[in-house]
């Protein structure tokens, strides 16, 4: 283990700064994560209480080697490489124009933040853009994080939902088991179906991904077949492709049967750079049994539910419609070890020697790299200001 006080052999120091954003209670690196960069030369900072929200304090930081400091500006001052899970504009004062930022940085729903880590002169790297190839997968923190939140939405919706999970044969009577559909069959979608299996639920699912159906089955799920046509429903990163408003209109009215015979209807479709695409309507809730609950996890980002809003709770015909736009917070202490996990590992990708390496040709400093030598290095992110989105 490395000794409580700092790494003589460290040049580079990383930063880990309390999350600012409002409600956030992870942190960007563990303990664990410390002493893996501690070992490998690197000399790490934490602002006191930054764990604090997920369970790790101030002395668990110390005895894996990291020194604290009293608060955000002191931090800044020194960080070479500064970690949050959220960045923030007000919390880059004081940070170092050379100094490189790492964390979740929402580029494609607002680009203002790259434009002006560009125009501070960062490297920044926003941890979405990390390419989703097999090399970055242990990287790859949006994944990390939607397993957390396919989970945590379906312990949500169990929670609200008048009835339980599995099915019972007792003394006092036979109880049927809850049903829950799921739209999305990727990261957050699998783990829902595989939390609402071993509840007991009788699980349903869609994508319009055709190798999805396997994984559903795999875990237990029916994967729906609906009456549609996909073509080729994937890009080369393995990410779904628009499919286009006539063939939304058509999946929109033949999956509200599916939801009419469901309890629970938990929401992840997504295509990547795009608003959500809209596959619930308000008249499919209505025709759900009051009482039903449904989950939207892409709230943030449009909704796949046309009654659901971020953060709120909406009652249709006795329906609950949930948008939850941070479940990952709910559960800091797993979500901050996966993400620590993600980000130690990147950091180990750049570094070579205990120095910062950019290899800009590299597909995955290149892939995750936001902004560097004054510029906003990605071009849908470029492409976004150009069009006046900041
Ligand atoms: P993913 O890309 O792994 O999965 C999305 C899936 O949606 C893909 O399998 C895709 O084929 C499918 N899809 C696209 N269009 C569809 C359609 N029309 N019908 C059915 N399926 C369709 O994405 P991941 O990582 O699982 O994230 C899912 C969603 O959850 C995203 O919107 C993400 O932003 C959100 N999320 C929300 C969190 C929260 O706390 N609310 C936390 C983490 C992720």
């Amino acid at each position: 283990m490395c000794p409580p006080t700092r790494n003589p052999r460290a040049e580079l120091i990383v930063s880990v700064q309390k999350e600012t954003a409002a409600g956030e209670r992870r942190v960007g690196l563990v303990p664990d994560g410390v002493k893996v960069l501690c070992k490998a030369g690197l000399d790490v900072r934490v602002e006191a209480g930054a764990g604090q929200a997920a369970g790790f304090s101030d002395a668990d930081y110390q005895e894996a080697g990291a020194e604290i400091r009293p608060d955000g500006a002191a931090l800044r001052a020194e960080a070479d490489v500064l970690v949050n899970v959220q960045v923030r504009v007000e919390a880059l004062e004081g940070l170092r124009g050379d100094a490189t930022v790492a964390g979740l940085m929402r580029p494609l729903d607002d680009p203002s933040l790259a434009a002006e880590l560009a125009r501070r002169g960062h490297t920044a790297f926003s941890l979405e853009l990390m390419p989703r190839i097999t090399r970055a997968q242990s990287m790859d923190v949006l994944s990390s994080q939607a397993t957390v939140a396919g989970y945590r939405a379906v312990l949500l919706a169990a929670d609200r939902l008048p009835r339980m999970f599995p099915m019972l044969v007792t003394a006092a009577g036979t109880i049927s088991p809850s049903r829950v559909f799921v739209i999305g069959a990727g990261v957050a979608g699998l783990q829902a179906i595989a939390t609402a299996k071993r509840l007991g639920a009788v699980v349903e699912a869609y994508d319009t991904r055709a190798a999805a159906a396997e994984q559903v089955e795999s875990l237990g799920g029916r994967f729906v077949q609906l009456d549609l046509e996909t073509g080729d429903s994937e890009d080369s990163g393995g990410y779904a492709k628009d499919q286009g408003e006539a063939f939304y209109e058509r999946q929109r009215e033949l999956m509200a049967e599916v939801a009419g015979r469901s309890d629970i209807v938990i929401t992840t479709a997504l295509v990547p750079g795009r608003e959500a695409p809209k596959l619930i309507t308000e008249e499919a809730v209505y025709g759900m049994k009051a009482g039903s609950v449904v989950v939207d996890l892409a709230a943030a980002n449009g909704g796949n539910v046309a009654p659901s809003k971020p953060d709120e709770e909406v009652v249709v015909d006795g329906v609950l419609v949930l948008g939850p736009t941070n479940l990952p917070s709910d559960l800091p202490r797993n979500a901050s070890e996966m993400f620590s996990k993600n980000v130690v590992t990147f950091l180990q990708h750049l570094v070579n020697e205990g120095e910062l390496v950019l290899d800009l040709e590299d597909e995955i400093t290149a892939g995750a790299m936001l902004a560097h030598g004054g510029e906003v290095k990605n071009a849908m992110v470029r492409e976004k200001l150009e069009g006046g989105a900041a």
